[in-house]
């Protein structure tokens, strides 16, 4: 029997009609959470993501800004934007968007931002309250597979989980959160050998490396939940990190590419910055 799509499209949308609630109440009491997204350059995929995300913060009612900066912008000057979007009381978040051209050093630019501001939950200090099981603002594609799965009512506490990728993005607090909910966790990697006798032994199984079809049907345990994080553009279209038709002949639960993760990533942005919005007006902690 096919597996039953994970559907994080509606998921996703569901999200985002409870947070237009919230937002109205939020404003009528003189909060409007805002998002500061940062474009360096040109790269082709990063200027979807960000119009998506631009959208996306139009449809809840959130005050966005998209500042697009040249290719050749200097670590200087991107630096003191985000300086100023420190300082600015109307911005509760800022997001640089990945990657930046060659010559910035992203480590540098993510350290710049006040970790307050932080939706993405890439600064050093979120990492490790994370790591360390204290609240924190949670990358968002990892915060959106968490809930996908929770609304699916999927467990996670006792199972085997493998992901597949080791990004500071996802892999890396995707495998955080799994633990933190007591499942029994695998890394995998580009240099893992043997991949197969890791992922068919996965009772939840995360593609997110950026390698079109990489996991076929012989990779998969009966039964298995697999998330496919992968967005790779190829001439016939949009496909993810797992050969999705195969794979779902053998899988109990499986998110299509596009409509699974990638609309989840944008719901949990939107649920990040208004919880730094909450927070910089000394209401609730940051959490799932
Ligand atoms: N590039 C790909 N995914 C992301 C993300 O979640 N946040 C940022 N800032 N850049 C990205």
């Amino acid at each position: 029997m096919a597996a039953k799509i994970l559907d994080g499209k509606k998921v996703a949308e569901e999200i985002k009609t409870s947070l237009k609630e919230e937002v109205t109440r939020l404003k009528a009491r003189g909060l409007t959470p805002g998002l500061a997204v940062v474009l360096v350059g040109e790269d082709p995929a990063s200027k979807v993501y960000v119009k998506q995300k631009e959208k996306a913060c139009e449809e809840v009612g959130f005050a966005s800004q998209v500042y697009r900066l040249p290719e050749d912008t200097s670590e200087e000057s991107l630096l003191q934007l985000i300086n100023e979007l420190n300082d600015d009381r109307a911005v509760h978040g800022i997001l640089v968007q990945l990657p930046l051209p060659g010559h910035l050093d992203a480590n540098q630019v993510i350290q710049a931002i006040n970790p307050a501001k932080d939706v993405d939950g890439f600064h050093p200090f979120n990492v490790g309250r994370l790591a360390a099981g204290l609240a924190a603002p949670v990358p968002c594609t990892p915060r959106g597979i968490i809930h996908l799965l929770e609304a699916y009512n999927i467990p996670i506490a006792g199972r085997h989980a493998v992901v597949v990728g080791r990004s500071n993005i996802v892999g890396k607090p995707l495998a955080q959160l799994l633990l933190a909910r007591d499942a029994t966790v695998t890394v995998c990697h580009s240099k893992t050998g043997n991949l197969t006798s890791f992922t068919r032994t996965a009772d939840i199984l995360v593609a997110a490396v950026g390698r079109p079809r990489l996991i076929t049907r012989d990779m998969v345990k009966l039964g298995a939940v697999v998330v496919d994080v992968g967005i790779n553009r190829l001439p016939e279209g949009m496909v993810g990190d797992v050969d999705f038709e195969a794979v779902r002949e053998v899988a109990d639960y499986i998110t299509p590419v596009p409509g699974g993760v990638g609309p989840l990533t944008i719901a949990m942005l939107l649920r990040n910055t208004l919880e730094a919005a909450l927070a910089g007006q000394g209401g609730g902690p940051p959490g799932e």
